[in-house]
């Protein structure tokens, strides 16, 4: 399998397939780099929030207790890991399996639309911002938290070299450009900052349509 052939089939194979092993495996990652810029990036949200490839709901600990929550995702296999997840935390949540390049939601519909580590398996991931932003209303939050290609050389370099076996396993890009993915569905960039040797990106961004 190559970049060129990814596809949703794919992913929803490889996300059902690594389900079982998907917490313990970014248990490390999501304990020293992630938790505090997940709950940063979710816990100012209210009202009716989307979250694309929600996976295991890796955000749903951090989400204010009185939102209403809709995560869609490929795999009905990580769904319903997020699904017990939110009744821990005691979430109201909805899960859909649905792919994020064609939502069946209609415009302006939410108040915040969230994607987390997801841009990297997304087989078109400019329609599936696109997408975001259509179901996002007027004045409200597109925020993202993202990997990509690192800023230093270095890094990139070792990045390269990983990237085709780290697709062909988990379906994920190690050399995704989200800034450039958002710019190209037309959307303008608020914020963007990079942490852990450039290669995470937290990214704000708002649409240039109005749905109110
Ligand atoms: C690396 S996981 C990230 C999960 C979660 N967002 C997080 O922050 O931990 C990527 C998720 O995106 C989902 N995904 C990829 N492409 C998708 C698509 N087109 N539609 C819906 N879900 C998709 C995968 O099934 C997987 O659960």
């Amino acid at each position: 399998m190559n970049e060129q052939m990814n596809n949703i089939r794919n992913i929803k194979d490889i996300y059902n397939r690594n389900a079982r092993w998907y917490d313990f495996l970014v248990k490390p990652i999501e304990f020293f780099l992630l938790r505090k810029k997940r709950r940063k990036l979710v816990v100012p949200l209210s009202g009716k929030i989307l979250e694309i490839g929600v996976g295991t709901g890796a955000n749903l600990a951090y989400y204010r207790n009185d939102i209403s929550f809709i995560g869609v995702d490929a795999s009905p296999e990580m769904l319903k890991i997020a699904q017990r997840k939110a009744e821990r935390h005691g979430i109201s949540a909805d899960f859909r399996e649905m792919d994020a390049e064609n939502l069946e939601f209609p415009d302006g519909y939410f108040d915040a639309v969230v994607s987390t580590l997801t841009l990297c398996t997304v087989p078109h991931p400019v329609q599936a911002v696109r997408e975001m932003a259509r179901v996002c209303k007027g004045g409200g939050r597109l925020l993202f938290l993202e990997h990509g290609k690192s800023c230093i050389g270095l890094v990139a370099r070792l990045q390269e070299g990983k990237s085709g076996k780290h697709f062909q396993k988990h379906g994920c890009r190690l050399l995704s450009d989200p800034l450039n993915i958002i710019a190209s569905a037309g959307l303008h960039i608020k914020i963007s900052k990079r942490f852990f040797l450039g290669i995470f990106q937290q990214i704000e961004a708002t649409a240039s349509h109005t749905h109110i």
